[in-house]
């Protein structure tokens, strides 16, 4: 241990108050948090304590100019119980590019591997035995300066908390390719886990809601006709015998779940290639019945089938029961994460 970290235990664990069979994503949080404060150059105040509110001035800068960025990472248990976290430096590596381009100071790789360490083993309790549910880490930075004026802030908070989490989707998604809005542009800062990417998601996103889609198919700003990603996820096509995903272009999230599929598709010798992928050629796929399974890849999600996609006035669907890739990549990693899969690539880590 290099780093010292403060440790205040709860008085009061909320555990009992959660059912493990029953979790929806995103609503039940464990009992602490992790800490730690970005001053005069460094990291300080590194402290693990009881989750509670941080109270905050109404002049702080991510409120208002948005410097706030995150990571999602997912620990699981061994057979026997013990916590595992899946490829976490890779999502050490990617929030200090995203704080790259939002002109955020990095996080020494080591620190944000202690602390996900530290905390994931204090709170093991809460990772799910459940196949298909998981311990949903959620470490994040943001501007602390109190000040108005458009500069980057000098000073951030790192928070890590952590939740007990069922599947992101419950049934496969719907997608409506979007062509009024557009997710990202290269140049931009599409392929930074910023939170603003998230909110400008959001009226698209509840446009398609209302067109009884799940989640929008982001194309590209300049032509509108080249597939980017869906709403939260990476987007991977399955046409005749070959693996088709949308090359990282600068705009793209670079997936952490994304990159594992293609080194197993690889490994299991399936055709993958990442090139630009047009609308129009994945619609004549599914009008012709070549587009033999879409799904959506991300660590909320892990592998979520696709049945319906929209694009103007056509519509393709497809029937996610016949699946066989996406349905392997899937137990795959989930096998992975229980130990049950061999890990031939150093992914699962002890936490
Ligand atoms: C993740 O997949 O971890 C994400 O950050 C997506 C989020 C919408 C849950």
């Amino acid at each position: 241990m290099k780093y010292q970290i403060k440790i205040t235990k709860t008085s009061q664990s909320n555990i009992e108050n959660i059912d493990f069979d029953h979790l929806p994503f995103g609503k039940f949080y464990s009992d602490h948090m992790f800490v730690a404060d970005y001053i005069d150059g460094h990291w300080t105040n590194l402290e693990i304590k009881p989750i509670a509110l941080i109270p905050t001035h109404p002049g702080n800068m991510a409120w208002h100019y948005g410097q706030s960025i995150f990571e999602g990472m997912k620990a699981s248990r061994d057979e026997e119980g013990h916590p595992l976290l899946f490829r976490p430096d890779m999502h050490a590596k990617r929030i200090n590019a995203s704080a790259r381009r939002m002109c955020m100071p990095e996080i020494p790789e080591d620190l944000f591997l202690e602390a996900i360490h530290s905390l994931v083993r204090m709170e093991k309790a809460w990772i799910p035995p459940q196949s298909g549910s998981a311990l949903y880490i959620r470490p994040f930075m943001y501007a602390t300066d109190e000040t108005i004026g458009v500069k980057p802030s000098d000073t951030y908070r790192f928070i890590i908390f952590v939740m007990p989490v069922g599947p992101y989707y419950s049934k496969p998604v719907k997608l409506l390719a979007q062509d009024t809005y557009v997710r990202a542009v290269v140049g931009g800062v599409g392929e930074a886990k910023a939170a603003g990417n998230y909110a400008a998601s959001l009226l698209p996103a509840a446009m398609a809601k209302n067109e009884g889609y799940d989640q929008v198919m982001w194309l590209d700003g300049v032509h509108k006709k080249f597939i980017q990603e869906v709403g939260t996820m990476n987007i991977f096509f399955v046409i005749g015998d070959e693996v088709l995903t949308p090359n990282l272009d600068g705009a793209i999230l670079a997936g952490i779940t994304r990159d594992s599929i293609i080194t197993l598709l690889k490994d299991r010798g399936i055709k993958i290639t990442e090139r630009l992928i047009t609308i129009g050629e994945v619609m004549e796929a599914g009008e012709k019945g070549t587009l033999k399974e879409v799904f959506g890849a991300g660590t909320a999600a892990v592998v979520a089938p696709v049945c319906e996609i929209k694009h103007g006035h056509q519509i393709v669907k497809i029937d996610p029961d016949s699946f066989k890739i996406s349905k392997m990549i899937y137990e795959t990693i989930n096998g992975l994460r229980n130990s049950t899969v061999e890990d031939t690539h150093g992914w699962i880590v002890p936490a």
